[in-house]
């Protein structure tokens, strides 16, 4: 038997998933692990428990016949390594909001923001890799002094797989130092930063072998883990749009070709099929909002569970709004400082509505991103959905009557494992390409339709939600 195996080095864990030639998951595991906040709005992991993590996920997958690996893994985080290879400090993760000042100071040196999106296809961002080494240049001065390589988390669980150094295109283009028009490292960016370009891993494409297992096995270069997910539930061509409630909530369209935003209000990079690219908006807090809502209030309370008492309630909750900025918020805001809110609460509300908020407030908030791709063109007909808050029947049919859009659900909810292992079946020649790979193997099980009923409600909730982020936030400034 064949099996081509998966890997997400997420934020809250590394799943392996093994899946056949035919698209069936044969095998599924998972090793869990937190991250450290260390001062307000800090994420920090430490390498080690990522490779811990995959160590553990794939003695527990047990599968043997493995044709090909694949990689994939959450975005953005800052791994710095000396010249043997050794972790100088924790990784900065992509939710990690420390870069306000070093966003600044990356488009001033680019000479303003225009520049940098026709550099990079994208504005700087707090959680963007190219900042975080700023940071560490001007407040860790010796552990800078002693850096000779920087990767991405996925690639140093590569690194301790393979012995190679490498990136792919999609994962690169996070960095703020790839020219993603180009798919290339922007040796304009490198200069005006005063980075070398030597630290950096050769980018290849998302489906090329970048090693080999101690076994042999080939390892794809695979991809970040929005365009792995992305192909995961099929989406590896315009059409319809990826819609992830993980920990972060993505609305992510591939484009026809290279087109950035000029303001850059949405991501554009490189999608993990040579010669596609794709823009996405990201929120920091989706199904972590409803996490965050269930450790502080109902610890332990199984989910299921939770989120029926939400559906004991009518759509808007009588009034009750959420904002979910508990980390702060990338799209549409970039916004590190904006904070979370419950607003609009009575005598009558439960915990049931303050659920039915969050699950609401995450759907207008993923709204929020749509309207951005849509002004940029993008003309979705249906989404297909993936991550742990899609489970959740209830959610998916706020979101697809928030978004107006049928929402797909296909048969592996591990969006980013199974798309990397498609490409780990790609690198091992299972398959011609990536269109090959998802046509043999993504299947729909199911359609989530918008309902009718709620839609007047919910377009009355989204505009009363687009009015309370820069009201609150006024209010604070003043
Ligand atoms: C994407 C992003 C998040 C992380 C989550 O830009 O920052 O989706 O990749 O793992």
């Amino acid at each position: 038997m064949t099996a081509l195996v998966g890997l997400d080095v997420g934020t809250t864990g590394v799943k392996a998933l093994a899946v056949s030639p035919e698209g069936d998951v044969l095998a599924r595991a998972e090793s869990t692990y937190g991250f450290e906040t260390p001062r307000p709005g800090w994420a920090e992991q430490d390498p080690e428990s990522w490779w811990r993590g995959t160590e553990e996920a794939l003695a527990a997958l047990g599968v043997g016949g493995v044709a090909g690996i694949g990689l994939s893994g959450q975005m953005h985080g800052l791994v710095l390594l000396d010249g043997d290879e050794r972790v100088l400090r924790p990784a900065i993760l992509w939710n990690d909001q420390r870069t306000a000042a070093e966003c600044e100071e990356v488009e001033d040196l680019l000479g303003g923001r225009p520049r940098l999106v026709e550099a990079t296809g994208n504005r700087a961002l707090p959680g963007f890799t190219a900042p975080k080494l700023l940071w560490v240049r001007r407040h860790e001065p010796e552990t800078y002094a002693r850096v000779a390589h920087v990767l991405l988390p996925k690639d140093y669980v590569r690194l301790r797989l393979t012995g190679e150094r490498a990136i792919d295109a999609a994962d690169a283009s996070g960095t703020l130092l790839f020219d993603v028009g180009a798919r290339r490292w922007s040796e304009e960016v490198l200069a005006a930063l005063e980075l070398p370009a030597e630290w950096l891993p050769p980018a290849l494409e998302s489906p090329e072998v970048s090693g080999r297992t101690a076994g042999g096995v080939p390892v794809a270069a695979g991809a970040g883990d929005q365009a792995a997910g992305a192909l995961g539930v099929g989406v590896d061509r315009p059409g319809p749009l990826s819609v992830v409630l993980g920990t972060s909530g993505v609305v992510f369209a591939a484009l026809p070709g290279y087109a950035a935003d000029p303001e850059g209000r949405v991501h554009v990079f490189c999608h993990a099929v040579p010669d596609g690219w794709h823009a996405m908006g990201v929120m920091l807090s989706a199904a972590g909002s409803l996490q965050w809502l269930r450790d502080t209030i109902a610890p332990g309370e199984p989910f299921g569970a939770l989120v029926g008492e939400g559906e004991r309630w009518d759509p808007g909750a009588e009034g009750l709004v959420f904002l979910p900025y508990l980390a702060g918020e990338r799209t549409p805001h970039v916004d590190p400082d904006a904070r979370g809110a419950f607003v609009g609460l009575s005598l009558r509300h439960d915990r049931g509505a303050l659920v039915r908020a969050v699950l609401e407030g995450v759907a207008y908030a993923l709204r929020d991103s749509l309207e951005l791709l849509r002004e940029l063109g993008v003309e979705p007909a249906s989404a297909r959905v993936s991550g742990g808050g899609a489970r959740s029947d209830l959610w998916l049919r706020i979101v697809a009557s928030v978004l107006d859009l049928p929402l797909e659900r296909t048969a592996a909810e591990e969006g980013a494992a199974y798309g990397a292992a498609l490409l780990g079946g790609v690198a091992a020649g299972v398959f011609a390409d990536v269109h090959e790979a998802v046509a043999a193997t993504v299947r729909v099980t199911g359609t989530v339709e918008p309902e009718p009923a709620w839609r007047e409600t919910y377009e009355a909730g989204y505009a009363r939600f687009r009015e309370l982020y820069p009201s609150l936030h006024t209010q604070e400034a003043t």
